[in-house]
């Protein structure tokens, strides 16, 4: 499908009724995938951690966004910053892992750095001429708190957090998050681009067919979808209590009964007791608002076919037993949609690999937000694709004018 002269096949965005999907090669392209790196993840909000991770002075940990090594650490004066985890000698890791530390040695030749950044000893460096260690510090990125969650962008260039984060805070508020409990969570590797995984998300259209147990958990008359700039809302609602066949799984019996062993979080509205708000965030966060408690999903691209999710959960603090059953009940149920999930996207990956196919259709009433997610992504990489030719794509693709998305 590649052409010589461009990176993948231009994607034509001529709103959801008209345009094709993203071309196939935007899942299998190397190149492309090196590109977004650059252009694209640096250029974004990545949530790192969660907040009580770096609560006290000393506190750290490291992680690695867009190819940067970063060390997220709450400094002596109560700052949260985000350093380069890159030592200024020779590129050894200025920490590893996570802890509580008063100051930072590289463990490659012993040179050491304040919690801020600034180099305080540099043992060996005596006889180095033009050598000031008094004047180095780390580079530093941007790096915030939002709840429990810590936040960090690489390049100058992302707008503010709160602007990114604008649609999800008013529904949080609801959720109290800062009062819920981590409860840990899981990890999966899926072999697939991270774009399909993401795409999976993006729709509930495939509910019926992919998560059995799900669609019974959930009304099919009410099934929203809104956009926002950097993100998107889907709502589904619980069936009504006396509605018939309202099972979200056989471990939990009726929604009626659980929900009657169960009731909903305090403080929450009428919608919010009665569904579920599925906020995605571009380009690889989900916000998952349950009746239960909150389960987010930060989904990492590892390779061009290969992209790892972590299910990170926060209920409130039961205080009886089989409350805390009912929430594992709640983890495992999510595990088991998300296994579903894993599977249809690495068949659908295999499928994007195919000679024969090209490029698909938006359902234009239930694939708003993928087309969406389309929009904000091509807009981030067309300017840094080398085009040649018209970028004509066949296989329905209708013909048009191209609209670009501003950034
Ligand atoms: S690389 Fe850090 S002290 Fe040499
Ligand atoms: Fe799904």
């Amino acid at each position: 499908m590649q052409t010589a002269g461009r990176v993948v096949s231009q994607w034509r965005d001529e709103g959801v009724e008209r345009s094709g999907t993203l071309p196939s090669d935007w899942y299998t392209s190397r190149e492309l995938f090196e590109l977004e790196r650059e252009h694209l993840f640096r250029h974004v909000w990545t949530c790192v951690g969660r907040t009580e991770q770096v609560a006290e002075p000393g506190q750290f940990f490291t992680c690695e966004v867009a190819n940067e090594q970063v060390l997220v650490v709450r400094d002596r004066g109560g700052q949260l910053r985000a350093l380069s985890n890159v030592c200024l000698h020779r590129a050894g890791p200025v920490a590893m892992g996570c802890g509580q530390r008063r100051a930072f040695q590289c463990p490659y030749h012993g040179w050491t750095y304040e919690l801020d950044g600034r180099v305080r000893g540099t043992q060996g460096m005596e006889n180095t001429e033009c050598f000031e260690p008094g004047t180095m510090r780390l580079p530093e990125f941007r790096a915030q708190a939002w709840g429990p969650l810590v936040w960090v962008a690489i390049e100058p260039d992302v707008p503010p957090l709160a602007e990114w984060l604008a649609q999800i805070t008013p529904r949080a508020a609801n959720y109290r998050l800062d009062e819920l409990t981590y409860m840990g969570g899981r990890r999966w590797r899926i072999e697939c681009n991270w774009k399909m995984y993401v795409d999976n998300y993006m729709e509930g259209y495939h509910i019926p067919f992919i998560h059995p147990g799900l669609n019974q958990g959930l009304s099919p008359s009410v099934y929203t979808y809104s956009l926002g700039t950097w993100s998107n809302e889907q709502y589904g609602a619980e069936p009504h209590p006396r509605g018939p066949g309202s099972r979200v799984a056989s471990v939990l019996g009726s929604i009626q009964a659980f929900r009657a062993l169960k009731p909903p979080m305090p403080g929450l509205d009428e919608t919010e007791r009665n569904g579920y708000y599925f906020f995605w965030l571009f380009p690889c966060h989900t916000f998952n608002f349950m009746p239960d408690g909150f389960l987010l999903l930060s989904i990492r691209p590892i390779d061009v076919e290969l992209t790892e999710s972590t299910f990170s959960w926060w209920f409130p603090e039961e205080a009886t037993l089989d409350r805390k059953l009912l929430q594992a009940a709640v983890v495992n149920f999510g595990h088991l949609v998300n296994t579903e999930d894993v599977e249809i996207c690495t068949h659908a990956q295999k499928g994007m690999r195919s000679s024969v196919y090209r490029q698909g259709r938006y359902s234009a009433e239930q694939e708003k937000c993928l087309h969406h997610f389309h929009r904000i992504a091509s807009a981030y990489m067309e300017p840094h694709l080398v085009r040649g030719g018209n970028g004509h794509l066949g296989n329905g693709h209708v013909a048009g004018a191209s609209e670009s998305v501003a950034r």
